[in-house]
């Protein structure tokens, strides 16, 4: 039996999508534990290519059940656009997916305030993806978020109203921005009643049962290891634990349930928003380095946000970040994305340590001003000019992009047990 946590372990957007809709039709459940509509997660068949925020990416697979864990941030409005997306492409997605009870609703107002906050911070901007996360996941620390399974309750009306008024004063008396509508709040609400409380559960319920039932479940991160709100470049960070721990308290089970963490990264590295990026080269303010390598990721990679369609900055693989985040996700295979998109630099990079102040740190740095003046100490191998977009065997692979997998492996203490070749569900190797 292998319960998988599969989480991304840089800044994003690794292609975890692609890795869990591919792993889905060996899992009998996939469980998403953390993160919100922020999230984009890419699934690609054919010609057919899916975007999910909410969803769990096993949702294309008929006899998966997909969950929605009490870890996660749900925006009405979006999670019905996206299941009604679903439904227009003949997938019966109520018939395959269950919503915890306990699961924060993102409200308007935390849209709003998410807007008005990143405008007053002006150049000290996160860059968020404006979708009301960082506000939700406030409210439901400060124990006055609206969940599911508040729709029921008889005081539902006293709490948006107070709610309401604390948000307003925010918005009209400090951030300057106009005041959210109760009737916009009420849409929202109505709306989740209407869809979403008919596919409301007890999720640790169903997953005992399902874990007793001898099933494989598949806990599907959001986000990655670097934008964990403890682990990551804080405070550009988003606002939620995003590490493997968070599977087991974003959906209810225990730590001896979970067998295998699969940490997804792409062959290099990328980040949207702001943030340090210690091996960037290439972002749409104009830097770029003399052999644009960063240019050609970003453009043979489409390295543009899947959510936000936001630019993606780019730079070499960050050995680095991977080691961290190794560590604290005990990950126990490593699956490397976007292999292909190297194809064709005469050569390629790896940073396999940092200097900072003329000494080599063992570790990344907590704070962001010392990660953002480490100097990248980088190997350099050669490039390969074959073409590997698309391959499904080792055999297929030139000699420099397998010796590139070995140095992954050594700098990051950790095994490569996948190795995708292009975005297509069917662009894979097993390793
Ligand atoms: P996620 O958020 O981790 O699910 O990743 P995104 O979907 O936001 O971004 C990954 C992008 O890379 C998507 O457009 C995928 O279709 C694409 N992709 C995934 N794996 C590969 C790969 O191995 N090669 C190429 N060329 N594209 C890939
Ligand atoms: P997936 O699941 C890449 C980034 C934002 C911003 C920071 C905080 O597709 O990998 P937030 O809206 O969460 O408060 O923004 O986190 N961010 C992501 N970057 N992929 C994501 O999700 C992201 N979700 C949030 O760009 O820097
Ligand atoms: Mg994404």
């Amino acid at each position: 039996m292998t319960n998988t946590v599969a989480i991304g372990i840089q800044w994003g957007d690794e292609g975890k999508g692609k890795i869990v809709d591919l792993m889905a039709p060996k899992m009998d459940v996939v469980a998403r534990f953390q993160g919100g509509p922020n999230a984009g997660h890419t699934l690609v068949l054919g010609d057919k290519k899916t975007v999910l925020n909410h969803i769990p990416s096993g949702i294309l697979h008929d006899d998966t059940l997909c969950l929605i864990g009490n870890g996660t941030v749900v925006d009405p409005f979006r999670l019905v656009e996206e299941m009604d997306m679903l439904l227009d492409a003949g997938i019966p997605v109520a018939e395959r997916l269950k919503i915890s009870d306990r699961c924060q609703l993102i409200l308007p107002y935390h849209r709003t305030l998410d807007a008005a906050r990143e405008a007053a911070k002006g150049e000290g901007k996160i860059g968020t993806t404006g979708k009301g996360i960082g506000p939700c996941y406030e409210d439901k620390t400060a124990r006055r978020g609206i969940r599911l399974v508040d729709l029921t309750s008889p005081d539902l009306g006293a709490r948006i109203d107070a709610n309401l008024e604390y948000v307003n004063f925010m918005l009209t008396q400090y951030l300057n921005a106009a005041p959210v509508n109760r009737a916009d709040v009420d849409e929202a609400l109505e709306l989740a009643r209407a869809r979403l409380l008919p596919l409301a559960a007890d999720v640790p319920l169903i997953l005992q049962k399902r874990i007793k039932a001898g099933d494989q479940i598949l806990y599907e991160g959001a986000q990655g290891s670097m934008l964990d709100v403890d682990h990551g470049t804080y405070p550009f960070v988003t606002s939620s634990n995003t590490v493997a721990g968070a599977a087991l308290a974003g959906l209810g089970v225990g730590p001896g349930q979970v067998d295998a963490v699969l940490g997804i990264c792409k062959a290099y590295t990328t980040r949207v928003g702001a943030g340090p990026f210690p091996t960037e080269l290439y972002n749409a303010e104009g830097m770029c380095d003399a052999k644009n390598a960063g240019k050609h990721m970003a453009e043979k990679g489409h390295e543009f946000g899947a959510t936000t369609g936001r630019p993606r900055r780019t730079g070499w693989f960050d050995g680095p970040v991977v080691q961290h985040a190794v560590r604290i996700n005990g990950v126990t295979g490593l699956a490397i994305t976007k292999l292909d998109v190297l194809d064709g630099l005469d050569e390629v990079k790896l940073c396999t340590g940092y200097e900072l102040d003329g000494e080599v740190l063992e570790s990344i740095p907590a704070c962001c001003s010392q990660l953002d003046a480490v100097t990248p100490i980088y190997e350099t191998l050669p490039g390969w000019s074959e073409n590997t977009f698309g391959a499904t065997a080792m055999d297929q692979l030139p000699a420099n992009a397998v010796a590139l997998l070995r140095r992954i492996e050594a700098v990051c203490d950790c095994p490569v047990t996948m190795l995708s070749t292009g975005p297509d569900r069917n662009h894979i190797i097993h390793l």
